[in-house]
């Protein structure tokens, strides 16, 4: 019978310094301390995007202590009149209201900026946003490329000023916790992550060129992504699955697991990654695949990404998770708690929060998503440490839109570990960055 250890026993033992070293590790530069707003002070935020996980940003800033969302920003007049009614029944005003981002950035009493847009305006506005002096929380991905994440992570430099990824599970309460027992050896030597995801999308259907309607700033929407029509079957929420403006359900939601699996592993960009999968489905305009497997290759470890966006069949009774496996058992987790299993496969560890959290699901927000707020606004009033610093989570986007690149490929790619560069593969590495409207050339 293998020993089945208490909750206590396990955080006993768990040394904070083990958990420590995962977490994130970007403190503020001196640059920024020169900027830090008064222990006393509202920080004022700015919500980009409010249709749905732009909601969870406005309820998340109402979670946390003298913090306030004073402007919002969308390009829908019908998402926007109804994120303005949240913000009146959370802070009790009206906040002021903008289509246009580049004229919210010339608001000085703004401290802060949320970005819940489309993908291909997250790294043009969190760039636009540091010039203009404002930390930046950035949904995930961050970037539409890789090119713009070194852009991104260049400009933070360049700017000192914040920018939290939204991968909101690095502030789950209890992935210290599991981070450290890794680290301290119960499960041995961990050397395999594997990382899954399924939902049941429906047909996006074949879009059909109709009038922009009036609700919509189209040009707006647009931004830095070249021209195109407007089509029916786009906005909301459809623009995942088309390249020019989304990055398909490996960055949309093999992010938050992926990123589990190197925090796990304690590893950063592989030498090789492969990805093979298609539309198989649905015969519609998505241009993605629906069914995904990536491998991601190390000297000595490895992690598996399996996404499944048409199929619900869940593995371990979870639509979503991570299985870290070592010399001496396997470790299950996801955003509601985790589970231990010795090299006979017999479990001798569970911990489940007593109330789970939705915020793993697709649109969801809820207690992890106001930690990782309220570990932002610690960062820019009293100099904490940040949980998902933009240089740090900018290594598992950049692996994730490499497996985006594979697939579309074919191929294995070799890759510089370095800064995940793709070698000896000219037409691979041309999908490295992408082609703007003129205008909007991203600049540092
Ligand atoms: N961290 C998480 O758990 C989580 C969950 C859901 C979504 N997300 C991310 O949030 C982002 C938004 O996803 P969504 O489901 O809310 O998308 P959505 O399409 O439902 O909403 C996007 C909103 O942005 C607005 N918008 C478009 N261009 C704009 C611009 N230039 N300025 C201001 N607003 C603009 C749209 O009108 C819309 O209201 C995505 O990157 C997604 O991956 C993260």
């Amino acid at each position: 019978m293998p020993k089945q250890y208490s909750r206590q026993e396990f955080l006993e033992t768990t040394s904070l310094a083990a958990a420590g070293i995962t977490l994130g590790t970007t403190a503020l530069t001196s640059k920024s301390y020169g900027r830090i707003i008064g222990a006393n002070d509202r920080i004022n935020f700015a919500v980009a995007g409010v249709r749905s996980r732009g909601g969870s940003h406005i309820s998340a800033i109402a979670s946390c202590e003298n913090a306030a969302v004073t402007h919002i920003c969308d390009v829908d007049t019908r998402y926007a009149e109804k994120a303005s009614l949240q913000v009146e029944e959370l802070f009790g005003h009206v906040p002021a209201s903008e289509k246009d981002i580049r004229k919210l950035l010339e608001v000085k009493d703004i401290d802060a900026i949320t970005i819940a847009t489309p993908e291909h305006w997250h790294a043009p506005m969190a760039i636009m946003a540091l010039k203009a002096g404002k930390h930046v929380y950035v949904e995930k991905p961050p970037s539409h490329n890789p090119a713009e994440g070194e852009l991104l992570v260049e400009a933070q430099q360049k700017y000192g000023k914040l920018v939290q990824m939204g991968n909101q599970q690095r502030s789950a309460a209890h992935m210290p916790e599991i981070m450290g027992k890794i680290r301290e050896g119960v499960i041995g030597r961990a050397y395999f992550g594997k990382a899954w995801y399924s939902n049941d999308r429906d047909s996006i259907g074949i879009g059909k060129k109709v009038p922009v309607p009036e609700y919509l700033d189209w040009e707006l929407w647009q931004g830095p992504a070249p021209r195109r029509p407007y089509k029916d079957n786009v906005h909301p929420y459809n623009w995942h699955w088309f390249w020019h403006w989304g990055t398909g359900e490996t960055l949309n939601n093999g992010t938050h697991e992926v990123d589990l699996c190197l925090w796990a592993l304690d590893v950063k960009l592989p030498l090789r990654v492969s990805a093979s999968g298609g539309r198989y489905h649905f015969k519609d305009d998505w241009e993605f695949y629906d069914t995904l497997v990536t491998s991601f290759e190390y000297e000595d470890k490895m992690i598996t990404w399996e996404g499944k966006s048409c199929n619900r069949k869940s593995y371990y009774g979870r639509g979503r998770g991570v299985t870290i496996h070592g010399t001496e058992g396997t470790l299950l987790m996801d955003g509601n708690g985790y589970e231990i299993y010795d090299n006979n496969d017999e479990k001798i560890f569970e911990y489940a929060k007593e109330v789970t959290d939705d915020t793993l699901d697709v649109r969801g927000g809820g207690q992890t998503t106001d930690r990782h707020f309220q570990n932002f606004i610690d960062a820019i009033r009293k100099g904490d440490r940040l949980n998902s610093p933009i240089a740090e989570g900018n290594i598992s986007i950049t692996m994730l839109q490499l497996s985006n690149i594979a697939w579309k490929v074919g191929r294995v790619l070799h890759l510089d570990p370095t800064n995940g560069h793709i070698l000896k593969d000219r037409k691979a590495m041309k999908m490295w960055d992408r082609e703007y409207e003129p205008g909007w050339e991203l600049e540092v």
